[in-house]
């Protein structure tokens, strides 16, 4: 699976290799941490390669068709390791977590034998019970309840336990979707929306404060639908009142929740960084109505226009999907001509992949294949240009730096401008956590270079 050679260090009695492979958001990296938390006082310790692990747990993604399938083919390499171990007397369990453990469980099972156990994202909770009972079970253990509450209840205790492992931190506060994207698996995969209580989510902003975290995350599917007890932005607000943190964002947005509270703590609350993933999908007011997003091309942008009016420098970032069913060249223009309208800082462009089971997968106008992959070049090529743009504006400024570690060559140090552009720039260890003013000397597509004033002076 990887070219790591495999770690085979004798390990203390009771110590057991875990390896987690993550794909897909922001959701998934998440919850990759609380599987680690969850089994940390089993013994489980973390390993970077599959070969020498006791427990490999692939945390899936169901989005695109390519992602899916690309699960099938690496329980395929593990299996051939894991008879490779048994062979020499040794085991390893195989689990499969995620989105893709949700939807096709039970053809996982069929599918590939060698999988110990398969793990839903709302039970991570049972991973302990779980594994013991595959260890008895013929088959692989299965489970997929839709327990949101009962899983945050049960990993929020852990989360508050952890070390700090980075200057910034994700922290979920929703999970789920209602909204049901004609093309989107997550209502099925994820559930329903469900908010997090907003004295647990603060309880773990603190916490991780705490041990040094300076940047704080809010996550969740439909991250501002977020409603535990007050709105995101109340929530922003009362995470800004903690002494220490630096730095709030937050994603993933739905449009139709930018309520004008929420576009107003973009002008206010000074912690919030003037940078938003804001996705629209398409450009074609025709397309969205297909893809029932339940807005136009026209009220995204006014939301743009009340966005830049509270908070002038505001910077944005989307996702886009090219060929979904019924897109036409005109349709597609359409979408070329609101990229050109808002000019994104950053954006994620994607081919439609057609989900078995969502509305779209069956709708008439399938775009060939050609077609759509000619348009995402045009698209990407129109976005590529606008991040570079975005990017050699920035040479000449001075930008808070959020400094994250080293960088990649001996005294080169790494952060991130309120933009999240990846920043280089000379300094010492000692700045790993502070926010530090650089003056930008230079770009690329994908990273500024700065230098401490006198530096950049000298
Ligand atoms: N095909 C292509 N892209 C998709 N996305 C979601 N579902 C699909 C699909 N069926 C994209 C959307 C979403 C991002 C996370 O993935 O752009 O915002
Ligand atoms: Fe992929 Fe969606 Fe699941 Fe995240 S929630 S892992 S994007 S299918």
């Amino acid at each position: 699976m990887t070219d790591r050679p495999a770690d085979r260090r004798p390990q203390p009695p009771g110590v057991k290799r875990l390896y987690i492979e993550t794909h897909g958001c922001q959701m998934n990296v998440y919850d990759s941490e609380r599987m680690r938390d969850v089994l940390r006082p089993l013994g489980f310790v973390q390993t970077d390669a599959p070969e020498g692990a006791d427990l490999v747990i692939l945390n899936t993604c169901h989005i695109r068709e390519k992602a899916t399938e690309k699960v099938f083919s690496q329980l395929g390499r593990l299996k051939q390791e894991k008879d490779r171990r048994r062979a020499a007397g040794g085991d390893m369990t195989i689990a499969v977590a995620g989105c893709v453990a949700q939807a096709q469980g039970e053809e996982i099972a069929r599918r590939a034998p060698a999988v110990d156990l398969i793990v839903g994202p709302q039970s991570y909770h049972h991973l302990p019970e779980l594994i013991a009972r595959s260890a008895r079970a013929k088959g692989a253990a299965l489970e997929t309840a839709f327990t949101p509450e009962e899983k945050f209840d049960a990993l929020a205790d852990l989360a508050s336990g952890r070390a700090a492992e980075s200057v910034s931190a994700f922290v979920s506060v929703q999970e789920g979707c209602d909204k049901f994207c004609t093309f989107c698996v997550v209502p099925y995969t994820r559930g329903a929306e469900y908010s997090r209580p907003a004295e647990a989510v603060l309880a773990e902003t603190r916490a991780l404060v705490a041990r040094g975290v300076r940047e704080i995350v809010f996550i969740g599917q439909n991250v501002n639908a977020y409603h535990g007890g007050m709105s995101l932005a109340g929530l922003i607000r009362a995470a800004a009142e903690i002494p220490g943190v630096a730095r709030i964002r937050y994603t993933t947005s739905h449009p139709n929740e930018m309520s004008d509270d929420l576009i107003a703590a973009h002008g206010d609350v000074e912690a919030l960084t003037p940078f938003l993933h804001l996705p629209v999908q398409s450009g074609s007011s025709r397309i969205l109505t297909a893809m029932n997003r339940k807005h136009d091309a026209a009220a995204y942008l006014r939301i743009v226009e009340k966005l830049r009016a509270a908070r002038r420098d505001i910077a944005l970032s989307s996702d886009f999907i090219v060929g979904f069913p019924g897109e036409r060249e005109r349709e597609f223009e359409e979408t070329l001509a609101l990229v050109r309208e808002v000019g994104f800082a950053q954006a994620f462009s994607f081919k439609y992949s057609r989900r078995p089971g969502t509305p779209a997968a069956a709708m008439p106008g399938q775009v060939d294949e050609d077609a759509a992959s000619e348009r995402l070049q045009r698209l990407q090529a129109l976005l590529r240009t606008q991040q570079r743009t975005f990017n050699d504006a920035q040479i000449g400024r001075r930008l808070p730096v959020l400094v994250d570690g080293p960088g990649r060559h001996p005294g080169q140090m790494h952060g991130r401008s309120p933009y999240l552009q990846a920043v280089h720039f000379e300094g010492g260890a000692d700045l790993v956590g502070a926010v530090t003013w650089l003056e930008i000397t230079g770009a690329s597509l994908n990273s500024l270079s700065g230098a401490t004033s006198e530096k950049a002076l000298a």
